[in-house]
């Protein structure tokens, strides 16, 4: 079965901020943990390159718009790679090949009748690509996302018929499963009841896009064309590359994850664009919330933006993937805090994990000839129901997409073996001969849930669980389908343990 997920398509106007790295992280959990459970996952992600904003950013760096893309795309791109995000495909939508599936795509729309000529009158964010709603009621003519003043626009365009879906939105919105989680499905119920207008999906005075080609003085508006790339990317490395061939290929996309800023493009608009070329809307539109620092919004003018290659180059990748999968709950907004994060690395991943870790291996080393212990009956016990609870509750929350509930899962069952450990102070009763059988069945426990918690923390941190898995000799176990290795009593008995080396540094304050 093929599971299609993807990511935003990022603005080039700058390289990757915080926001675009947390939307990524998450995407690409999500599409590890699909593979891990059987599925062809195609995850898609790229960037948006035409429109107002990149061209104005081009000009001010005194560049091309097209050399300005490729720098930034290139970036974008290297990037990820960084980052470890094991993304399928890369889109962009300056390439040939996604411009052909636009205009198939404007063809199909216009059959149907619904496209017209008409006049739009406006306030515009251009950081946003948007027209906004009833500007005169604020205080201030400014965009609330980006503080920035709105444009006024008043200029002939063609629009689109979105007003004709608005059943067909309205039925697809009550699918308690299309937009998750509920409080952003609430939005947008909230805003469809209000009656859907028409959309504007051309603009004149703006080179930068992609020319409309019944209309050579316009350009599409590059939300028109950005969506599209969700569809060109499937079939983009084919030289035959179109529509049809996307549908083939697997569309409509089973999960599209966005930040909650960009809801109603992809909750309403695209939907009702899909239909009308006769196509299939996405299965799912899952919204996160908006990343703060130290509570405050973060922002060039308030000089609090985190760079995340600074983190990424100081911290690793795996440690900002803890923190922002672990810490935060995709629905809700999430503040990141310096001191919380050196406080959350260190104590679960350097102590809570690595410690017991560490310390169970070199307990085992030294009374077992550097090997696991023997056993001689995998008796059932605490630990086996606690680690079978954990896998059961994880399970189920990694397939809601609760990726906090599922890290904190694992992190849980971590703090009851080291409790059980402690509880049962192997190291007091090796000093009898009487009570070896226990030691070693005591050992083999911890030993066995660590190897539990490195396979459970395969999609969240793949390196961190490559790491225990390598500590534990553990290696062959891999060659299982993944949820077969989370069955208890996998861990070979008396085979060989490495000497233990930390698997993750402690971090410092600074
Ligand atoms: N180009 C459009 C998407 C087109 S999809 C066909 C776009 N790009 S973006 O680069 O501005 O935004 C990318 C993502 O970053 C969005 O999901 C947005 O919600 C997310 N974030 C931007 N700032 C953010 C935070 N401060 N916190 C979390 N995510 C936020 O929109």
């Amino acid at each position: 079965m093929n599971f299609i997920i993807t990511s935003p398509l990022y603005y080039v106007n700058d390289k990757p901020h915080l926001g675009s790295v947390y939307t990524t992280i998450i995407c690409d959990s999500i599409a590890r943990y699909k593979r891990l459970r059987e599925e062809n996952v195609l995850f898609i992600t790229g960037v948006d390159e035409h429109g107002l904003k990149i061209q104005r950013t081009a000009i001010n760096n005194g560049i091309s718009p097209k050399e300005h893309c490729d720098e930034v795309s290139d970036i974008f791109k290297k990037n990820w790679t960084k980052w470890n995000i094991s993304f399928n495909k890369f889109i962009r939508t300056t390439s040939q090949e996604h411009k052909k599936v636009v205009y198939e795509f404007y063809e199909k729309v216009k059959e149907s009748n619904d496209i017209y000529m008409g006049t739009q009158k406006g306030w515009y964010c251009v950081g946003c690509e948007e027209f906004k709603d009833n500007p005169d009621n604020s205080p201030s003519r400014q965009c609330p996302i980006h503080k920035k003043n709105l444009e006024w626009k008043n200029e002939s365009n063609l629009f689109f018929r979105l007003s004709k879906y608005q059943k067909d939105i309205e039925e697809l919105i009550k699918n308690p499963d299309f937009i998750e989680p509920k409080e952003r499905r609430n939005e947008i119920i909230n805003f469809v009841s209000k009656g859907l207008k028409d959309f504007s999906i051309s603009r004149t005075n703006l080179d930068w896009g992609i020319r409309v080609p019944d209309h050579l003085n316009h350009t599409f508006y590059v939300w028109f064309d950005a969506l599209l790339g969700y569809v060109s990317a499937i079939s983009s490395t084919d030289n035959n590359c179109s529509l049809d061939l996307s549908i083939e290929s697997g569309w409509p996309a089973n999960l599209h994850i966005i930040g909650k800023d960009i809801l109603r493009f992809h909750a309403i608009y695209w939907p009702a664009m899909l239909i009308s070329a006769g196509m299939k809307p996405p299965k799912k539109i899952l919204g996160h919330g908006f990343l703060t620092r130290e509570g405050q919004k973060m922002g060039k003018s308030l000089g609090n933006v985190l760079d995340p290659e600074i983190l990424l180059n100081k911290y690793g990748e795996e440690a900002v993937r803890w923190y922002l999968l672990k810490d935060i709950s995709i629905g809700s907004d999430g503040d990141f805090q310096d001191r919380r994060f050196v406080d959350i690395i260190n104590n679960d991943l350097a102590n809570t994990i690595g410690n017991l870790l560490n310390r169970t291996i070199s307990m085992s080393r030294k009374w077992f000839n550097n090997q696991t212990p023997s056993i001689s009956e995998k008796i059932n016990n605490e630990i086996i129901t606690l680690a079978n609870n954990s896998i059961k509750n994880y399970l189920i929350y990694f397939d809601n997409y609760k990726l906090d509930k599922a890290s904190n899962e694992i992190l849980n069952f971590a703090t009851n073996v080291n409790l059980y450990l402690n509880k049962k102070e192997p190291w007091s009763l090796i000093k009898d001969d009487k009570n070896i059988n226990e030691v070693k069945l005591i050992i083999y426990n911890v030993l066995e849930s660590t190897r539990i918690i490195g396979t459970l923390m395969q999609p969240i941190l793949p390196e961190f669980s490559n790491k225990i898995l390598y500590q534990l000799g553990a290696q062959n176990i891999e060659k299982r389908d993944w949820e077969k290795r989370l069955n208890w009593g996998l861990l070979p008995e008396s085979n060989d343990l490495p000497t233990p080396i930390p698997i993750i540094s402690k971090l410092d304050y600074e």
